[in-house]
C-alpha cells in the first residue's frame, strides 16, 4: 500500500492508503489538520508541496493549473483535494501560504 508522510506545523504524520486514495480525504479521516474549504479545487486552501514522490500522484487537474502559478508548480505545489495517491509520497504544508 502507498505510504504517505505529511509534514505540517512541526508535526509529522505517516499512514498507508489504498491505491488511488484521495489525499485530502485520507488526511481528514485521520484528523490531520490539513486546511481545506471547498474540496473541489476552487479555493486553493488545501495547497501543499510535494517533497518526494510526485511521480506517484495523479496528473495535474485544470483547477491546479489555474489556481497554482508557474512558480508554485515548479516548486511542487499541488492541491490536496485534487490528488490521488498511487505510491509513496512526502508532502509538506506551509500554513502561512494557505488562504
Ligand atoms: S479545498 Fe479548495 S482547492 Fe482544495
Amino acid at each position: 500500500m502507498p505510504r504517505v508522510k505529511i509534514e505540517l506545523a512541526d508535526q509529522s504524520y505517516e499512514f498507508e492508503v489504498y491505491d488511488g486514495a484521495n489525499l485530502l480525504l485520507e488526511a481528514a479521516s485521520r484528523s490531520i489538520p490539513l486546511p481545506f474549504q471547498c474540496t473541489t479545487g476552487r479555493c486553493g486552501t488545501c495547497r501543499v508541496h510535494v517533497q518526494e514522490g510526485m511521480e506517484n500522484l495523479s496528473d495535474y487537474t485544470d483547477s491546479e493549473l489555474y489556481r497554482l502559478g508557474d512558480e508554485e508548480l515548479v516548486q511542487g505545489g499541488r492541491l490536496a483535494c485534487q490528488l490521488f495517491v498511487y505510491g509513496d509520497v512526502r508532502i509538506s504544508v506551509n500554513s502561512e501560504k494557505s488562504e
